[in-house]
C-alpha cells in the first residue's frame, strides 16, 4: 500500500508511542477539592446523594483534609453549613462563623494549603435565596453590601482566594473594591462568571442544605440555552477584576469553557458539580461504568476543552490514580 490515506494508527501503537503524542494532561495541582464544613462536634455526616463526600465538624475536618494533602491535593474550597440561618444571612460575615473559624484553624495547621472561600449567602439565609429577598424578589444591589462583609470577613479569617458564587450583577467589582479597601489587594477573586441555573446542583443542596424555600434561581442564574450570554458574562467578570473565572457546571458545558478559553486570557476553572460527581457514583455502585477510566476522561475533557483548573468532588481519587503507576 502506498500513502492514499493516512495512517494515524503509527501514533498509538504503543503505550510509549500514545504518551509522547499525548496533548492533554491532568496534573495534581488541577484540582480544586470542595470540602462541607458544619457546626457541632466529633461529626463526619455522610450526604446520602454524594457518596464518600462528609459535612465534617471543626474537630474532625482536619482528618479529611490530610488525606486530601497526602495523596497531593495543593487547593482546597470551603462551604459552610451553619447552626443558625436568618433572612439577611448574618452568619455568612460573622468573624466566629462556621467558615471564618474553619479557616483560620485550616490556615494555622496547613499553611502551604491554598484555602479557597466559597461566598454566598444561601446557605445562610432562611429563604435559601443568594441574595436579600423583600416581597419575592431577589434584590440585587442590595445583596452586594452583605457579599462583600462576608468576602472580606473570610479574608480577614485567612482565604486565600475568595469565590464569589451569588451571580448577583456587580459582585465581583463589588468584592474587588471591598477587599482593596480592607486592605486585602492581594487577595485574588475567582468569579462563579458563568453559572448556570442547573438541575446538577441537587445533591449540592442535600449536602450544603441551601435549597430555595420558594421559587427557584432562574432570576440570577444563566440559562442553560444561552452561550453568547456566557462571554458577556465572563466579559462583565474580567472588567470587574475578576484573577479567575468559572463555569459552572462542566460536563454538559464544555462547548461553554471552550467558548470562553477562546475569548478572554484569565485562567478557567471548570466546576465539576454535584449532579455529575453523583451519576458517575451511582453508575459506578451499581458496576455500570468503569469509575477510574471514566472519571479520568471527563476530568481530561474539561481540560481539553479549555480548563486550567478543576473543582471536583473527584479530587482525591483522581490524585490516587494519577500516583498509580501500575497501570
Ligand atoms: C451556592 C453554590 C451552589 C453550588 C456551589 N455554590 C448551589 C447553587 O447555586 O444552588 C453548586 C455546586 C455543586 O452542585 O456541586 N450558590
Amino acid at each position: 500500500m502506498t500513502s492514499s490515506f493516512n495512517r494515524h494508527r503509527r501514533l498509538r501503537q504503543t503505550p510509549g508511542m500514545r504518551a509522547l503524542v499525548r496533548e492533554t494532561h491532568l496534573r495534581e495541582e488541577d484540582f480544586i477539592y470542595p470540602v462541607f464544613v458544619v457546626e457541632g462536634e466529633d461529626t463526619k455526616n455522610p450526604i446520602p446523594s454524594m457518596p464518600g463526600i462528609y459535612q465534617w465538624s471543626l474537630d474532625r475536618v482536619e482528618e479529611e483534609i490530610q488525606e486530601a494533602v497526602d495523596l497531593g491535593i495543593q487547593s482546597v474550597i470551603l462551604f459552610g453549613v451553619p447552626a443558625e440561618k436568618d433572612d439577611i444571612g448574618s452568619s455568612a460575615y460573622d468573624s466566629a462563623g462556621i467558615v471564618q473559624r474553619a479557616l483560620r484553624q485550616l490556615k494555622a495547621r496547613f499553611p502551604a494549603l491554598t484555602l479557597i472561600a466559597d461566598t454566598c449567602l444561601c446557605q445562610f439565609t432562611d429563604h435559601g435565596h443568594c441574595g436579600v429577598v423583600k416581597d419575592g424578589e431577589i434584590l440585587n444591589d442590595e445583596s452586594l453590601e452583605l457579599l462583600t462583609k462576608a468576602a472580606v470577613s473570610q479574608a480577614e479569617a485567612g482565604a486565600d482566594i475568595i469565590a464569589p458564587s451569588n451571580m448577583m450583577d456587580g459582585f465581583t467589582a463589588a468584592i474587588r473594591e471591598g477587599l482593596d479597601h480592607a486592605g486585602y489587594t492581594n487577595v485574588p477573586v475567582m468569579s462563579y462568571s458563568v453559572k448556570y441555573a442547573s438541575a446538577f446542583y441537587g445533591p449540592f443542596r442535600d449536602a450544603a442544605h441551601s435549597s430555595p424555600k420558594s421559587g427557584d434561581r432562574k432570576t440570577y442564574q444563566m440559562d442553560p440555552a444561552n452561550r453568547r450570554e456566557a462571554l458577556r458574562e465572563a466579559q462583565s467578570d474580567k472588567e470587574e477584576g475578576a484573577d479567575f473565572l468559572i463555569v459552572k457546571p462542566a460536563l454538559s458545558y464544555l462547548d461553554v469553557i471552550r467558548e470562553v478559553r477562546e475569548a478572554q486570557q484569565l485562567p478557567i476553572v471548570a466546576y465539576n458539580v454535584s449532579g455529575e460527581y453523583s451519576m458517575v457514583k451511582a453508575a459506578a455502585e451499581n458496576g455500570w461504568v468503569n469509575e477510574r477510566e471514566i472519571v479520568l476522561e471527563k476530568l481530561t475533557s474539561m481540560k481539553r476543552a479549555g480548563a486550567d483548573l478543576i473543582l471536583t468532588y473527584h479530587a482525591k481519587d483522581a490524585c490516587s490514580w494519577l500516583n498509580d503507576t501500575t497501570n
